[in-house]
């Protein structure tokens, strides 16, 4: 995946001007905050923001459109008109929401930090249509804060930047503030699926149908324990040459690991199975790890199958399939 071309032209104009030692050292600042080794920032400046941008934001970008087009996939006749992306930060989710349906007319975007959405702006002026358009709005989402409802309601890398009772509280106001559909992401990190989790049970509760990745709206199958296993995939995403330099990279990619829940007012049509796991490839087979209506399973594919071997050859970590694309001899996990 690639980020939109507006966006990355308008990132490297951003970039250009600015001290690209500091950049870096904010950028490695960044991910030591985000693996825990290092303080959050106590006087934000604008190159934290920028770092922010240049680093993570084409991650988060990837990860939310990787999810945004599964809901998508499972609610094909959908086509949001409004969105509302909260914790909006430098508006990846807006990037990827308006890059997937183009019916998306206007856009309210929440963000308590002046820095970020100030950057986030700027960016936005480059594009077209809803993202040029967009309102970006000063809200701290612990407290009281206003917005009507929305046809397509997005709170991407957020939860788990908040308490376990504000996750709940927020939970609950987007769905109340959902028309369409809502779709929560969280890094791919087991204390990211235990929040998406947490959230997908209070949704289910609230009467919510579940759209992706789940290929059912049951209680979810995984062990309760996330450290044991847990719910991820990974999306992958072309380097910038501003990222590349931030980051001392030499890979012209990076794979971003997330955690995603998509639910809707109405039934989608959810994937029959999910492939759970990189599929494990020997000669003349292939071993896949799904998730199914009736839960976790093992199928091994050989080579002797054909038509079924030709189609588990060519999936991958994250696919959904039709229910029989490969048979109904599974063993459980
Ligand atoms: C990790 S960033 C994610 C930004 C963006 N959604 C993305 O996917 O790139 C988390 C964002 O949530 C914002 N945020 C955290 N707590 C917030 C709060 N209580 N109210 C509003 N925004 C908040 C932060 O300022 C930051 O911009």
């Amino acid at each position: 995946m690639d980020l939109p071309n507006q966006l990355r032209v308008s990132l490297e104009r951003e970039v250009r001007g600015h001290d690209g030692a500091a950049l870096a050292r904010e950028a490695a600042r960044l991910s030591a905050q985000y693996r825990g080794e290092a303080a959050a920032t106590v006087a934000p400046h604008p190159v934290t923001a920028l770092a922010y941008a240049v680093t993570r934001m084409p991650a988060t970008f990837a990860a939310t459109a990787a999810a945004l087009n599964a809901l998508a996939s499972g609610l094909p006749e959908f086509a949001p008109r409004t969105l509302l992306d909260v914790g909006a930060g430098t508006g990846a989710a807006l990037w990827a929401a308006t890059g997937g349906w183009p019916s998306l007319e206007t856009a309210a975007l929440l963000e308590h930090d002046p820095l970020m959405r100030a950057l986030g702006q700027r960016l936005a002026a480059a594009g077209a249509g809803a993202v040029a358009k967009a309102r970006w709005l000063p809200a701290d989402l612990r407290g009281p804060w206003q917005a009507p409802s929305h046809d397509l309601v997005t709170a991407a890398y957020v939860l788990g930047e908040l308490s376990a009772a504000a996750q709940t509280a927020l939970v609950a106001r987007l769905w109340t503030l959902t028309d369409g559909a809502l779709v929560l992401v969280e890094p791919g990190t087991p204390q990211g699926w235990a929040t998406i989790r947490a959230a997908r049970e209070q949704l289910r509760a609230a009467g919510a149908f579940i759209v992706a990745p789940c290929p059912h709206g049951e209680l979810c199958p995984l062990p309760a324990d996330p450290s044991a296993d847990w719910c991820h995939f990974a999306q992958r995403i072309t380097r910038t040459k501003a990222h590349r330099a931030a980051k001392g990279a030499k890979l012209g990619y990076e794979d971003e690991k997330y955690a995603y829940t998509a639910v809707a007012r109405s039934p989608g049509n959810p994937v029959g199975a999910r492939v759970l796991r990189h599929p494990v490839t020997r000669p003349g087979r292939v071993e896949l790890q799904l998730c199914t209506g009736d839960g976790l399973c093992r199928r091994l594919v050989t080579r002797s199958e054909r038509e079924r071997w030709r189609v588990a050859h060519a999936l991958q970590w994250g696919d959904g399939m039709a229910l029989g694309a490969l048979g109904s001899q599974v063993s459980e996990l």
